[in-house]
């Protein structure tokens, strides 16, 4: 018996050097941890299961019956996260440089079922060179597998992908149907072609880092969510992100218990508003001071930051904040705005998540490029996520809702639930200038005149009063109490029910 349970121990050390101590080493140098050093540390202490150590690929092509490694590049199991369940899956690039081989994304895909199965999230780790290229179609076909499931997945339970190393060819689409993608700056690229395809195609020189690095997929691309200067910051900041999410699309958010005072006033916020209307101020002290201790997980953070979207709690609860920024192209809303907006709003939707809306807007941008860059199509994207969103909506108007940008930032119109402004808010079809320039056109050149007509239209309409007055406002008050008012109305609408028609699925405009 003694011998057996030794051999036992013999054959998970094998295992657990995967692609051996030179390939671990040289993964350390390169500033990486390896697959289990990652679960380790996402994991709770000593709560990863282990499934599947000692699977082995069954290639006999190029010699590679000669070549076995336990576990086939790819650790997978589940553990838990200050508790919580959660499945893992860790490419590890010390074996095969984590290649997808037949048996490896069967070890994936069996963790997505489970993890269907069981309704907790799924969170991978990717390290790897992309489809095992002696296995040719049976790897293409086992990333079918996965991606079909990434797909049955959406919505339903929660799907994580970090970029923690290359990430390459059919690596890439996996991550990309997942809700979010995280990256670790400087280790880690994502690219369906690499450089050297690049060049012989298009004749492009470039760099991995350049082609597909950090810095392109949070701020050009969008592709990433967010990206973190080392493996162990963006597994901490991981494990901080579930703590926010409910486990699937049934069980709603989770409750941490919370010491700071659901209605807490700040007296700070009765000044946040500059008296100059076009004066900016950061949106992001109004989030912070609404959210329980201030706790606020950032989303997309250096895309599109007319627009600010993420995850904090009010009452102990989970929120999706969506707010304009005024410090941003003047919280403009712009395709890349709308679109990072919509996708946020519609996980929230997914997952019972209600959304608070911060609304100081002072339209959509006009111009040819936003223009023929489909600014209709994508703006379209956020008024449609609003308006099929069927969780709790808070929307609060800080100061401007003018035009279009009034009707879709979570309007009354769309089904907000409660939807208040500050005093300082403008609901308008636009600002007062260019509403007196268009409606007095032949008295522009009379400027005594002009500057009458834009004080009219501003005593007139750049206030809540003509909202409130017909009920698009449900009640002014005063910025000090936002988070106090924020916390009861999400406590009102704790039991809010509502059902969208039948259908096999929408046609959101993509
Ligand atoms: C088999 C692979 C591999 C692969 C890397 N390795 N990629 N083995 N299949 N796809 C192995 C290497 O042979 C090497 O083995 C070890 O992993 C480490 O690789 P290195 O090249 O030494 O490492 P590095 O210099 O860091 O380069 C990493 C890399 C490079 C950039 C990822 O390995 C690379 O370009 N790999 C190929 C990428 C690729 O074209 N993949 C196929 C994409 S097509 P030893 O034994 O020396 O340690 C695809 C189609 C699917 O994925 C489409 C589905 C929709």
């Amino acid at each position: 018996m003694k011998e057996i349970l030794e051999q036992l121990e013999a054959r998970r050390a094998v295992a657990r050097v995967g692609g051996g101590e030179r390939r671990i080493e040289s993964q350390h140098k390169r500033g990486k941890l390896t697959a289990r050093e990652r679960i380790d540390l996402f994991l709770d202490e000593g709560s990863f299961e282990e499934f599947d150590m000692f699977v082995e690929h069954r290639c006999t092509e190029f010699g590679m019956d000669q070549s076995k490694i336990p576990g086939d590049g790819v650790v997978t199991g589940w553990g838990t996260v200050n508790g919580r369940t959660v499945f893992v899956f860790a490419k590890d690039f010390t074996v095969f440089g984590g290649s997808l081989s037949e048996t490896h994304a069967q070890k994936i895909t069996k963790i997505q079922d489970m993890a269907l199965k069981n309704r907790a999230p799924v969170i991978g780790l990717f390290d790897a060179g992309g489809a095992r290229i002696q296995e040719g179609v049976a790897a293409l076909g086992g990333y079918g597998e996965v991606f079909q499931r990434n797909v049955m997945a959406s919505g339903v339970i929660p799907q994580i992908s970090v970029i923690m190393g290359p990430c390459a060819g059919g690596d890439v689409y996996s991550p990309a149907m997942t809700d979010f993608i995280f990256m670790v700056r400087d280790t880690s690229y994502m690219f369906v072609t690499g450089p050297d395809v690049v060049k012989t195609v298009t004749n492009e020189t470039v760099t991995a880092e350049e082609l597909g690095g950090a810095s392109v997929h949070t701020v050009k691309s969008s592709i990433s969510d967010g990206a973190y200067d080392n493996d162990v910051e963006a597994l901490i900041q991981m494990r901080r992100l579930m703590d926010f999410l409910p486990a699937n699309n049934e069980e709603g958010v989770p409750e941490l218990p919370s010491f700071d005072d659901p209605e807490r006033i700040e007296a700070s916020l009765d000044t946040l508003i500059p008296d100059n209307p076009n004066k900016p101020y950061d949106i992001k002290e109004l989030i912070t001071k609404v959210a329980d201790e201030g706790d606020f997980f950032e989303i997309q953070a250096a895309f599109a930051g007319n627009i600010v979207t993420g995850f904090g709690r009010v009452a102990g609860r989970t929120v999706g904040f969506v707010a304009n920024q005024p410090m941003v192209l003047a919280g403009v809303l712009d395709s890349d705005a709308s679109r990072k907006a919509a996708r946020f709003v519609r996980f929230c939707d997914c997952f019972s998540i209600p959304i608070v809306t911060f609304v100081d807007v002072p339209g959509f941008l006009p111009g040819t490029a936003q223009e023929y860059g489909g600014l209709i199509k994508h703006g379209a994207k956020l008024l449609f996520a609003y308006a099929e969103a069927t969780v709790p909506k808070v929307t609060v108007i800080t100061r401007k809702a003018y035009g279009g940008a009034y009707d879709v930032m979570a309007s009354k119109h769309l089904r907000g639930d409660v939807n208040y402004a500050w005093p300082t808010a403008e609901i308008a079809v636009m600002g007062p200038k260019g509403a007196a320039e268009i409606l007095y056109r032949a008295e522009l050149d009379d400027p005594e005149k002009i500057a009458g007509r834009i004080q009219d239209y501003t005593d007139r309409f750049a206030n809540p009063f003509v909202a409130a007055e017909r009920g698009y406002i449900d009640e002014v008050i005063m910025p000090q109490s936002t988070r106090k008012r924020i916390s009861r109305a999400l406590d009102m609408l704790r039991n809010k029910h509502l059902e969208n028609p039948w259908k096999k699925h929408d046609n959101i405009p993509l």
